[in-house]
């Protein structure tokens, strides 16, 4: 199969819903064999069985938990087993807790659950991966951070945006480690997205309005448009980028006043 990822194969977490699914849906597309992992089996059996409509014996699911240790280490042996090697690693599983506040409501159970998955997940991710992209020869880890990692924000959700910013000093930290083996480390930085994630957090129109003021496009991003700046990442069109903040946000962190 041709392609800007073909003979690739690619890992994904969070697969069963808006990025993770979109990019499975687009990287599998562009030639590479998918290893779809996620906690709900369901939605992770729904994204390959879409996959393999299309291109039988190309995509597989594997149930896994991004915060559970063997849960991560059987991913990414499900990948060399099914497949033969892994090349790309999506860390993008993540949660936005409802209850996540500022520092005095947040309570410490959604504080530790809020890391456990989306930065432990992400330290798990490579701690697993980065073998197999080593045996690999090379690859390409992206780990999906997000924009409030980069400013504040007066709506707090301070257990999500340390996770967060936790994900971006790793992904620097493991860009320059491996800078030597042929492995690239980037943090993709959505912006505000029309997923479930936070549709059901904005789940008034008044709150979705209030965080469509700041977005100087005005309007939400849509999962289809993260799953393509993944696919830059991933592919070899981004051979000299390692250790970026990859933000693709609608313009929203350069926003000071946003046009009316
Ligand atoms: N939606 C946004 O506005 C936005 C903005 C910036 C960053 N992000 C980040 O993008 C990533 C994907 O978010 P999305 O908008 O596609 O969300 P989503 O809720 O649509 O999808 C997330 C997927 O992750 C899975 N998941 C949750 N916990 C898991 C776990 N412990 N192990 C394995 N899988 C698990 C869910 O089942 C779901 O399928 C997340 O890391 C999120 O923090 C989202």
């Amino acid at each position: 199969m041709s392609g800007r990822l073909a003979e690739k194969v690619a890992l994904v977490t969070g697969a069963g819903g808006g990025i993770g699914r979109e990019t499975c849906r687009l990287f599998a597309s562009e030639g590479a064999r998918i290893v779809a992992v996620d906690v709900n089996e369901e939605s992770g059996h729904e994204t390959v069985a879409e996959i393999e409509t299309d291109d039988p014996g190309t995509a597989i699911f594997v149930r896994a938990d991004v915060a559970d240790s063997d849960d991560c280490q059987a991913m990414v042996a499900a990948a060399e087993e099914s497949f033969g090697r892994l090349d790309v690693l999506f860390n993008n599983a993540g949660i936005m807790d409802s209850a996540d506040g500022d520092s005095t409501e947040t309570s410490l159970e959604t504080w530790n659950r809020t890391i456990a998955i989306n930065l432990t997940g992400v330290f798990l991710g490579c701690k697993f991966g980065v073998p197999a992209l080593q045996r690999a020869g090379g690859g390409s880890i992206i780990n999906t951070a997000s924009f409030v990692a980069l400013m504040g924000a007066a709506t707090p959700q301070v257990a999500y945006t340390a996770s967060k910013g936790g994900v971006l000093a790793l992904t620097r930290e493991l860009a320059i480690i491996h800078a030597r083996q042929n492995i690239r480390v980037n943090a993709l930085c959505p912006g505000p997205l029309k997923t479930e994630m936070l549709m059901s957090f904005l789940d008034t129109d008044q709150k979705k309005q209030r965080r469509l003021v700041h977005i100087p496009m005005g309007r939400f991003g849509e999962a289809s448009e993260m799953a393509k700046a993944a696919l830059y990442l991933a592919s070899d069109d981004s051979s000299y980028v390692t250790g970026t903040e990859f933000v693709v946000d609608g313009g929203i962190t350069s926003a000071y006043v946003t046009p009316e």
